[in-house]
């Protein structure tokens, strides 16, 4: 197993993915937590991730000794390889020629880190992200690889097994990454690569089991797939001790409840309470036209239902989210030891602090391609795994202007007429992102012999791997006209469909 020292990169949790994917386990520690934990941890091998400190200044963070005398191989990246050198008696500068993004890199040397990837005299293309560079290498180092702006971009004591990279081998845009992590954790460290979301699953059933004790746990279900797969796995570490809340806003896509309801309750036996909140909600949204008000309201609003029913079944000392690595945004400053600041799930914000209840949170680690993963392993059905992202506020976010009862009932006709098709068509899984939006505009059409006024939708569908970025979808305009035609005679209230082929940016995903 390999233990990641983070010294505070953006990208540290790809170093994990990385690992993960060549099989091999993992677990992340900041750097100045890692001397109290290594010898439990007992490392087959340990990467020194980047950070955006220069260690150049001498208040900047190092990596534990220990690291350098455990005799384990070390692969340290970016800031991780500069600390690594200056700590073993070489030195860094920092330059005028600052490298950021693609650069070239040429193999100097034959090394296992290379294995596979290409041999001396090949060039190579990798992404930098640097200011300081090495430029004197401790004894027994060696350059294996350079580019341009760092004569030093790879570099190697193989008696030692310290390896030292200034590239980013764990972004996707080096397209050796992949295989250089693996070489290193594989051949370097010797690690047997069978480790498995089969094995995460189990050591998460553990840890919940040691977190929890014989305690309560409640959670918010909204049947996506990252609280979906929480409730699942939690149930299978503790059973009854777990009750999961499902607040129905009465913004949820048609049939949604039911299917929520009869999954968690019926077939997987989860103390569920189903709360139809749909008045409460709709009559605070009443007259509500702003966007941000709208979230502000099914935020507070989701918190004290919430927060009632947990009451109501006797409370819980632990509150389990199912939030992801994105929503986790961890900043290491250096300014009296790190800290973390982390932006919790958008749609529970501030309910721990509320309601005075520690966090349950074993997806924490996770992408979301590897929580489908996680979420098929545990034998969740594919219609809940593979389902597409939905938006905490619902489609109160998806009809601009008031939103009433009537309006959502058009709307929630209109998608799923839409997603039926995108189904039928073999497209859903193709597709990111695809939904039916209310507009607050009325046109006039003819239907039959009489003049009709009625709402305009406006269908939508993305491609994106992580929604921060998407494009629309490119729909052929049979499959289009097909949707137009059903929606316009099957849904009284609907007498246009337009489809929006704006990507984000410049548009976001969502209308609102
Ligand atoms: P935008 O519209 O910002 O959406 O391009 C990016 C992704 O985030 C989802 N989204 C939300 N999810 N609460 C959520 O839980 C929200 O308030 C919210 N707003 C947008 C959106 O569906 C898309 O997947």
């Amino acid at each position: 197993k390999i233990l990641v020292l983070d010294f505070g990169s953006q990208v540290t949790q790809l170093i994990a993915r990385r690992v993960r994917e060549a099989g091999v386990y993992c677990e992340i520690v900041p750097f100045n937590l890692a001397a109290d934990i290594i010898d439990s941890f007992n490392p087959t091998g340990i990467i020194l991730s980047g950070g955006p400190a220069s260690v150049t200044h001498s208040d900047t963070p190092r990596a534990p000794e220990k690291v350098f005398t455990l005799g384990v191989p070390v692969l340290g990246i970016c800031y991780g390889q500069q600390t690594m050198v200056q700590q073993l008696g070489g030195n860094v500068t920092t330059s005028d020629h600052q490298e950021f993004g693609h650069a070239d890199i040429e193999i100097k040397e034959e090394c296992q880190l290379f294995d596979g990837i290409g041999t001396v005299g090949d060039r190579k293309v990798v992404w930098m992200s640097h200011g300081d560079h090495v430029d004197a290498l401790p004894a027994g180092f060696k350059t294996i690889a350079a580019s341009e702006g760092a004569p030093y971009a790879a570099i190697s004591d193989e008696d030692r097994q310290f390896y030292g990279v200034q590239f980013h081998p764990e972004v996707a845009h080096t397209t050796i990454g992949t295989a250089l992590i693996g070489n290193f954790i594989k051949k370097i460290c010797a690690c047997k690569g069978d480790w498995t979301m089969a094995s995460f699953r189990e050591e998460k059933i553990k840890e919940i089991r040691e977190q929890v004790g014989d305690k309560k746990v409640i959670c918010g279900l909204s049947g996506g797939v990252d609280s979906s797969v929480v409730a699942v796995l939690i149930h299978e570490a503790i059973g009854d001790q777990l009750t999961c809340v499902y607040v129905d806003h009465g913004l949820m896509r048609a049939g949604e409840s039911d299917q929520v309801v009869s999954l968690f309750r019926e077939h997987y036996n989860i103390n569920l309470v189903h709360k139809d909140a749909s008045d409460l909600f709709l009559g605070e949204l009443a007259g509500v036209t702003d966007p941000e008000k709208k979230r502000k309201i099914i935020g507070k609003l989701f918190i004290d239902v919430f927060e009632e029913e947990a009451q109501a079944v006797g409370g819980a000392d632990f509150l389990a989210q199912g939030t992801l690595y994105p929503d986790v945004i961890e900043s290491v400053s250096f300014i009296g030891g790190p800290s973390v600041t982390i932006k919790s799930h958008h749609n529970v914000g501030g309910l721990p602090e509320r309601m005075n209840m520690q966090l349950v949170e074993p997806l924490r680690e996770l992408f979301k391609d590897e929580v489908r993963a996680l979420g098929r392993e545990l034998g969740l059905h594919e219609d809940f795994v593979g389902r597409h992202p939905f938006p905490g506020p619902g489609l109160a976010i998806r009809i601009p202007g008031e939103i009433t009862r009537e309006k959502a009932d058009i709307l929630r006709k209109a998608d799923a007429i839409y997603l039926e098709e995108i189904r039928k068509a073999g497209l859903y899984d193709d597709i990111w992102q695809a939904f039916a939006v209310l507009l607050p505009v009325k046109t006039v059409g003819v239907m039959g012999d009489s003049r009709t006024y009625d709402h305009v939708c406006a269908i939508r569908a993305v491609n994106s791997t992580d929604g921060m970025t998407a494009n629309y979808y490119p729909y052929p305009h049979d499959f289009l006209g097909r949707v137009a035609t059903r929606i316009i005679n099957e849904v009284r209230g609907i007498n246009r469909v337009v489809y929006d082929i704006t990507s984000k940016p410049p548009g976001t995903i969502e209308w609102e």
